[in-house]
């Protein structure tokens, strides 16, 4: 396995790489979520690159970047034993000299949900992923559905800019109580790790009433919302049901797949989840496949 922080020895690597090439970008801190792409990207490529990078324009000035936990060591092991054959671990310094000026803004899907909470925060994700797809020159990225509205900006980035890849959305890993694995977890407090688990809970609830025949939009919300408001420790940030490919809320029963997503604070630890309904298209390759027919 190669580690490598800059890039000219990045290109000519991966000019010497045979075949077909899938990327899994990271920030590092990697749990079976991250690990669980690395195991697509293995098993679908014929190598497979990992970048690390903790990426300051995606993260706001009141965010969590000197805090976000770094384990290179501990990274670089575990993806050693993935069988992965190159990690590119740049600076910031590197991705953004001081000359940098240029910033891509994929508009509309990154207004709402968590771009109405953190401004600015696609921005730094669509410039990143961008970059990062220009170096490496992947046939295939992987990204996790735990953060759905990030993989459907991903996609149209790839397709409004016709990057010769294909964006690859991987189901969300949890722990065996529901909660969604994610970096941030570790930030938890006992207490609000237990209460964590409200945000599965919410989505199951939502699930049942879809399943049981519910169609109207706003009881599917409420239903999940009631399960979220029943734990103290939890500030409801949003609730919302949308349209998996332009992430436009609900208005009326529908039929078609729908994207159920949910963010709350706990304590100072913000934490994401969602769903597709029905609930079974939340399997090896739903949203990848329901993004595919939108
Ligand atoms: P990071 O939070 O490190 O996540 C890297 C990838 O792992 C993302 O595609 C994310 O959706 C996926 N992931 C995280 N938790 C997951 C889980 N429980 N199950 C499945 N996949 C999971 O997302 C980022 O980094 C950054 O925004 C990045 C895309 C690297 C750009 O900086």
């Amino acid at each position: 396995m190669q580690v490598i922080d800059d890039i000219a020895r990045l290109r000519e690597t991966r000019a010497g790489l045979r075949g077909q090439l899938g990327l899994v970008p990271t920030m590092g801190a990697l749990h079976d979520g991250h690990l669980g792409l690395v195991r697509a990207a293995r098993a679908e490529n014929d190598a497979v690159a990992v970048s690390i990078f903790i990426n300051p324009t995606q993260f706001g000035p009141r965010e969590d970047l000197e805090q976000y936990p770094r384990d290179l060591p501990r990274d670089l092991a575990l993806l050693e034993a993935e069988g992965v054959d190159v990690v590119f671990t740049p600076t910031a310094d590197l991705m953004y000299p001081e000359t940098f000026r240029t910033y891509i803004n994929v508009e509309e899907l990154s207004v709402g949900l968590e771009g109405a909470s953190r401004r600015g925060h696609f921005r730094g994700v669509a410039t990143v992923v961008a970059k990062l797809f220009n170096l490496c020159s992947a046939d295939r990225a992987y990204f996790g559905q735990k953060d759905a509205q990030q993989a459907v900006i991903i996609r149209r980035l790839v397709s409004d800019l016709n990057f010769p890849l294909e964006v690859v959305v991987c189901p969300t890993a949890r722990h065996t109580d529901g909660l969604a694995l994610s970096s941030r977890n570790v930030y938890l407090a006992t207490e609000e790790r237990a209460a964590a688990t409200a945000l599965y809970r919410g989505l199951q609830a939502a699930r049942q009433a879809y399943d049981a025949g519910e169609r109207r939009p706003e009881k599917l919300r409420g239903t999940a919302r009631e399960v979220l408001e029943g734990e103290p420790l939890i500030d409801v940030d949003y609730v919302a049901l949308t349209d998996p490919g332009t992430l436009r809320g609900l208005r009326a029963p529908s039929d078609d797949p729908l994207l159920l997503l949910i963010a709350v604070t706990l304590g100072k630890t913000r934490l994401l989840d969602n769903g597709l309904l029905p609930w079974s298209l939340n399997d090896r390759d739903g949203l990848t496949r329901v993004l595919g027919a939108t």
